[in-house]
């Protein structure tokens, strides 16, 4: 099977090129292969290279669509609008990732979000990853949409992915306690996107680590995985609000996420946090 990735040289498709290569014929491009949003080069390179799956992981950061609404519309809905007709027109199927951000957060029973539950964003992000899920399945009928949240794994310098190795070296890390979301393990979302492509059911899933915690709880973790008493952990943690770190782009309060197509589908539940983060440790982290 030949399969284009385009935005491959971020955290989730650098991860799926690898995990894919061994078996398929990967075309991973990264943001100076191909931009998305450019529809000439988009159509010329799906018509010459034919692929069977076209995998959209190209993204505008949160803070950075609140500051740039213009390409937050370009690259988040535009660039998987166009890659779904061109699939369309080539007649091969189209997966794009989106994010538990399309929810508010705000729900009062504190239980996770299924699929079925009405999305409503607060930020340009969400707003943004909404629409690119929506025009890309108007776009083609052969879309698998995953949505995922707080994806941590080797080769992204984000708070999740340098806890561990930032507490083993007695840095400090800040860790905000008022935001609860499912976290999700690289090396799992690539495995559970493999099952799902092999089921070849079109559809909406959200694929996360079993769980809930905050940045917190995820950074309590890190320091325990990291040998740290809780003296130690305590001293290196910095506590803080979301509101007192400042981002350009308010963040859901509460959105932890369940996947009924998975559970549909009879797939396994995903594995805790806790042991995927404890394996990323093991086997990636700092590495
Ligand atoms: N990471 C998470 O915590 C998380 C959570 C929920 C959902 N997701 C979803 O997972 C998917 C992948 O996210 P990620 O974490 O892998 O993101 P990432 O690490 O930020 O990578 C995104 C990549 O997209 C590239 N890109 C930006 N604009 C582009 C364009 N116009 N054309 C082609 N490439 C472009 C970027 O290149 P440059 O940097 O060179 O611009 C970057 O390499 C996204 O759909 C995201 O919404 C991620």
């Amino acid at each position: 099977m030949k399969i284009l990735i385009t935005g491959a040289g971020g955290l989730v498709g650098s991860h799926l090129a690898r995990a894919l290569g061994s078996e398929h014929r990967v075309l991973a491009l990264k943001h100076p292969d191909l931009d998305t949003t450019d529809a000439p080069a988009v159509r010329r390179l799906a018509r010459d290279e034919q692929p069977s799956l076209i995998i959209n992981c190209a993204v505008v950061g949160v803070d950075e669509c609140e500051s740039d609404p213009a390409l937050a519309r370009a690259v988040n809905i535009t660039g998987p609008r166009l890659l779904a007709e061109v699939s369309a027109e080539i007649g091969s199927e189209f997966l794009h990732f989106s994010s538990n951000y399309v929810f508010d957060g705000n729900r009062l029973d504190d239980i996770p979000y299924i699929t079925n539950d009405e999305p409503r964003p607060i930020n340009v992000y969400g707003r943004t990853k909404l629409e690119g899920e929506r025009s890309a399945c108007a776009a083609s009928a052969r879309t698998y949409i995953i949505r995922t949240s707080w994806v941590f794994g080797q080769g992204k310098a984000s708070c999740l992915s340098t806890a561990h190795e930032r507490l083993t070296r007695g840095l400090s890390v800040r860790a905000i306690t008022d935001t609860w979301a499912s976290t999700t393990y690289v090396a799992d979302l690539v495995g559970r996107t493999r099952e799902i492509l092999a089921r070849r059911r079109y559809g909406v899933y959200q694929i996360v680590n079993e769980g809930t915690c905050s940045y917190h709880d995820f950074a309590v973790e890190a320091a325990g995985l990291a040998g740290l008493s809780a003296a130690q952990a305590e001293q290196l943690i910095e506590l803080v609000t979301e509101a007192e770190m400042g981002r350009a782009a308010p963040r859901p309060r509460w959105t932890p996420m369940r996947c009924s197509l998975s559970a549909e589908l009879s797939l396994a539940p995903m594995r805790h946090w806790r042991n995927a983060l404890a394996d990323y440790v093991l086997h990636e982290a700092g590495r």
